[in-house]
């Protein structure tokens, strides 16, 4: 198992090009059973989960051709359709339970495995009642098993009005997906509205899926009977970019962020002015700079889009252990997303969980020491912590990190980070 070795402090300056968004192309990915025509994703992140993605729709049927730099993938079908997503397959990652909204729409059944991925919600889990109550109101019906949801219809999905009891992410892409070919219209009220669903949007209108927006939440799809030939690039990743904003806010850095689109980390932007950070925006760049005294911030909370990301309050969090007083973090997305506070306090933080709330005392100053990553962005908080630290730190398991960056460690050598991966 890799690990990185990183020795701190370190100072960030030059470029930095941000890769393609892994939530957005993992949805993208999957909605693609949905098609008998090939189809053309450009600017797909190298990571893990994409593989793994990928894997799962081989295994499926599909017949993958990359080109170039294999961040361009031509996906066509093939008459070996298989309707079986085994646990093997999805036991890494959460987002394979995409692929039964696109397959129960498309063929009408599917035997998928119940998902992996990170642990972020203690027992609670990370339930998919949301995707299985709804897909149940288009006309699926399921029975679980040995860890699998059995799912079948009777020939095609019908339309209906959905009304989502909490905002859900991947049930909103479940059902968009399958709605796709429902007979009629559905209505799906009190929707996530992510970017990376209007990402998913996007790709399947350019391939003339009737799809729209007709309120803050609410999303209106007609269905139609086929899906056409298209060639799309997806957007660019905006948790990539706030890490490595926060990144050059940490280390009084100086940053030129490339290639993706500022206006959609508004919220992550003004937190970080508010802490000190001197940002320029431009058409899809950011150029942002590091303050020499990080200020303290109280009660971020977590929140769907478009507020604070939980996928980014691991990262934000390592910044506040360098700010100058005590700031808070409440978490309202997964209520014990706290995994690597143990490890940061390894660095030498100082935090206090009570309940979903985090309590930062600042003033903090890191010295390295063996941490261990506990999830996707948790791990990379802990690249960040170590960036900032004093001497040596060796992080393993980075497995995690590889899911959702793309080499990371590459990045950051080529902005000064002293970091190498040990095999
Ligand atoms: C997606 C993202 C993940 C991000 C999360 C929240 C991908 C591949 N993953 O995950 O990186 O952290 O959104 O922004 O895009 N819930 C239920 N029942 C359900 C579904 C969700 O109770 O059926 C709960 C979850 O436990 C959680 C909340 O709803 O507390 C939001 O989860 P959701 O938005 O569904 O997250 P994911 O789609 O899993």
């Amino acid at each position: 198992m890799d690990k990185f070795l990183i020795k701190g402090p370190s100072k960030v300056k030059g470029i930095v090009n941000i890769s393609g968004s892994k939530n957005a192309a993992l949805p993208i990915l999957a909605s693609t059973i949905l098609f008998d025509k090939p189809v053309i994703l450009e600017n797909l992140p190298r990571v893990k989960d994409i593989d793994t993605m990928i894997n799962l729709l081989k295994s499926l049927g599909s017949k993958i051709e990359f080109f170039g730099n294999k961040k361009t993938v031509k996906i066509s079908k093939t008459n070996k359709t298989k309707y079986l997503a085994s646990y093997y397959s999805v036991k890494t990652m959460r987002a394979g339970v995409l692929v039964l909204g696109p397959m129960i729409a498309k063929y009408h059944k599917s035997i998928t495995s119940f998902p992996g991925g990170c642990v972020l919600n203690g027992k609670s889990g990370r339930p998919i009642n949301f995707h299985l109550n709804a897909l149940k109101k288009l006309g699926m019906k399921y029975e679980i098993k040995k860890g699998y949801i059995f799912a079948k219809s009777k020939g095609k999905l019908k339309g209906n009005l959905i009304k989502f009891p909490k905002i859900s992410v991947g049930a909103t892409e479940n059902l968009i997906m399958a709605a796709c070919f429902a007979i009629g219209k559905t209505v799906l009220k009190n929707c996530a509205i992510e970017p990376e669903i209007k990402d998913l949007v996007n790709f399947l209108r350019s391939a003339g899926a009737k799809i729209k927006w007709v309120g803050k939440r609410t999303c209106e799809i007609i269905g139609v009977n086929s899906l056409k030939e298209t060639k799309y690039s997806v957007m660019g990743d905006r948790i990539e970019a706030g890490t490595f904003c926060i990144a050059s806010t940490l280390t009084k850095g100086d940053l030129l962020i490339k290639n993706f689109n500022p206006k959609i980390i508004q919220t992550e932007l003004n937190f970080l002015k508010k802490v000190g950070a001197k940002i320029d925006i431009f058409k899809n760049q950011i150029h942002i700079k590091g303050p020499k005294k990080i200020k303290s911030i109280n009660n971020i909370l977590t929140k769907e889009y478009p507020g604070f990301p939980t996928d980014l309050q691991a990262q934000f969090m390592v910044l506040l252990c360098r700010a100058d007083g005590r700031s808070t973090i409440t978490e309202k997305i997964f209520q014990s997303r706290f995994i690597h506070v143990m490890e940061l306090q390894r660095l030498g933080a100082k935090i206090n969980i009570k309940n979903n709330k985090a309590i930062i005392e600042g003033n903090r100053k890191f010295i390295g020491a063996e941490l261990m990553s506990s999830d996707l962005r948790a791990s990379a908080a802990l690249v960040l912590a170590a960036m900032a630290a004093k001497d040596k730190s060796i992080i393993s398991r980075v497995y995690h990190i590889d899911r959702g960056y793309e080499r990371i460690e590459k990045k950051l050598k080529k902005i000064g980070v002293n970091i190498r991966r040990i095999s």
